[in-house]
């Protein structure tokens, strides 16, 4: 049976007191919206369609920017869940199948609850609310359930009674029903309510008067956190961190202080890779078997292949591909740059838009001048040579396989397979000279202190 998911993102979100829509905020590197896209995608959903309403044309092009065919309708007015969920009828028509209705501000939805709220509509609920207890019930909506433990009502706070108020399993939010029979339901919802809001929640008591059976299943409290405040962002961060470092332990990655590694939302970390203390991971990093990621290191959009060694305090940037074995060391910068198996570029570089051969040796301090203020431009370094500490390489330029340069040098033009280039003043040496100079020197200084 297919599964269509509609992503409510049109709230203002306004204690979070931004300029940017609250779901392009982000934990773990992606919009809060992307994870529920996420949790949509986790269940194979045939359709997403996201409600977009404050800061719509925003929230639009970033929800299309992460899944290409996701249908946008707009809510211009936001009149209550139910009016949101309307908004999406249309983009819905020919779909046949169950409709899940997602928060674009609630990013941990697991693929397995979602799983059981389809399994409980097969087994015969019109409609499927997944609830939770909750610490403090405060202001969520009430699942009012029968003697059975079937779903009779959802009841918002600002409307129950003493004895609803007192219910502690609530309203995560998160609804499932059949497409032609959630937007008839829905049809039906007034708003003649405390909030003068059109409630989707009132569809259970609607599908209830109609002779169907609604069902609640539950999950962890945790999983239903939403994000209202720059509080709850650095909450709902840190959650995922926890769930994430437990995954990679759980995986085969070994850690000394998982506490102090900072995952993004598609972190790939292979097994038998080892990562030190205080390593921050950016989006699209992928890490293979065996590497070992040294302390302080920072990674972004770089693929690492195994049994390489990055760090300690390495940045690597986007682009940055490092060869099987390969070794990237201290105070090393890599961006769009292959670096080949074996190849070494120990300390203090920055190479960019470059191609380090097999079994490469770049000294310490060495740069590609990539960058001519306008244009960037390549350089390409053959395999097993070896460029001298300091060498300023000037793109566009190749040094051939087996070439050299020495120390200090600019090079600004090819250098051919197996030459050795040398581009710096010679060096002379005058004898005496250094201790002339220093006499000289000190005569000066000690009749300056005379004249005082
Ligand atoms: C809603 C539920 C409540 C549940 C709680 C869980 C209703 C009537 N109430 O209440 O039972 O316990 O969530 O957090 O559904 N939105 C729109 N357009 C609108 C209104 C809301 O897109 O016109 C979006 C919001 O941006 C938000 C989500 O829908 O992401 C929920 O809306 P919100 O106003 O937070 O509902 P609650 O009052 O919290
Ligand atoms: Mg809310």
């Amino acid at each position: 049976m297919p599964v269509a998911v509609v992503i409510l993102a049109a709230g203002q979100g306004s204690r979070m007191k931004s300029n940017l829509p609250k779901v392009l905020h982000e934990v773990a590197h992606a919009p809060l919206l992307a994870h529920a896209m996420l949790s949509a995608q986790s269940i194979e959903a045939a359709r997403i369609v996201v409600v977009t309403g404050h800061g719509g044309e925003e929230v639009g092009t970033a929800a299309t920017a992460f899944a290409p065919d996701v249908a946008i309708v707009s809510q211009d007015e936001q009149l209550g869940t139910a009016h949101a969920v309307q908004q999406a009828s249309e983009a819905l028509a020919d779909f046949d199948g169950d409709v899940i209705v997602l928060y674009g501000d609630t990013p941990f939805i697991q693929e397995d609850t979602l799983r059981r709220m389809l399994d409980a509509r097969q087994n015969g609920a019109g409609v499927v609310v997944l609830g939770f207890e909750a610490q403090i019930p405060g202001r969520y909506g009430r699942l009012v359930t029968d003697a059975d433990g079937g779903l009779d009502a959802i009841v918002e706070a600002k409307d129950a009674s003493p004895e609803q108020l007192a219910i502690t399993l609530c309203n995560s939010g998160v609804i499932c029903a059949d497409r032609a029979n959630l937007f008839t339901l829905i049809d039906a919802v007034g708003n003649d309510n405390a909030s003068g809001e059109y409630y989707l929640t009132d569809i259970v008591g609607l599908a209830r008067a109609k002779g169907q059976t609604c069902a609640a299943i539950t999950c962890t409290e945790a999983e239903t956190m939403g994000v209202n405040s720059r509080a709850d962002l650095a909450a709902a961060d840190a959650a995922f961190q926890i769930r994430q470092r437990a995954d990679a332990l759980e995986n085969g990655v070994t850690m000394h202080a998982p506490d102090t590694v900072f995952f993004a939302y598609d972190t790939y970390v292979g097994r038998d890779v080892v990562i030190e203390p205080n390593v921050v991971f950016g989006p699209a990093v992928t890490v293979e078997t065996g590497a070992l990621i040294r302390a302080f290191s920072h990674l972004e959009g770089c693929h690492i292949s195994q049994e390489a060694v990055v760090g300690p305090y390495a940045r690597l940037r986007p682009g940055a591909e490092i060869g099987n074995g390969a070794r990237v060391g201290n105070f090393v910068e890599i961006k769009a740059a292959f670096i080949g198996e074996g190849a070494k570029v120990n300390h203090l570089s920055y190479i960019g838009d470059a191609d380090v051969g097999d079994g490469a040796n770049i000294g310490a301090g060495t740069i590609t001048c990539n960058y001519d203020g306008v244009f960037k431009h390549k350089t390409v370094i053959g395999k097993r040579a070896f460029i001298g500490s300091n060498t300023a390489l000037v793109a566009p330029v190749r040094v051939g396989d087996d070439a050299m340069t020495g120390s200090g040098s600019v090079i600004t033009s090819d250098v051919p397979d197996t030459a050795m280039a040398i581009s710096r003043a010679k060096q002379a040496n005058k004898p005496g000279l250094a201790l002339r100079l220093m006499n000289r020197l000190k005569a000066a200084k000690a009749a300056k202190n005379k004249d005082k």
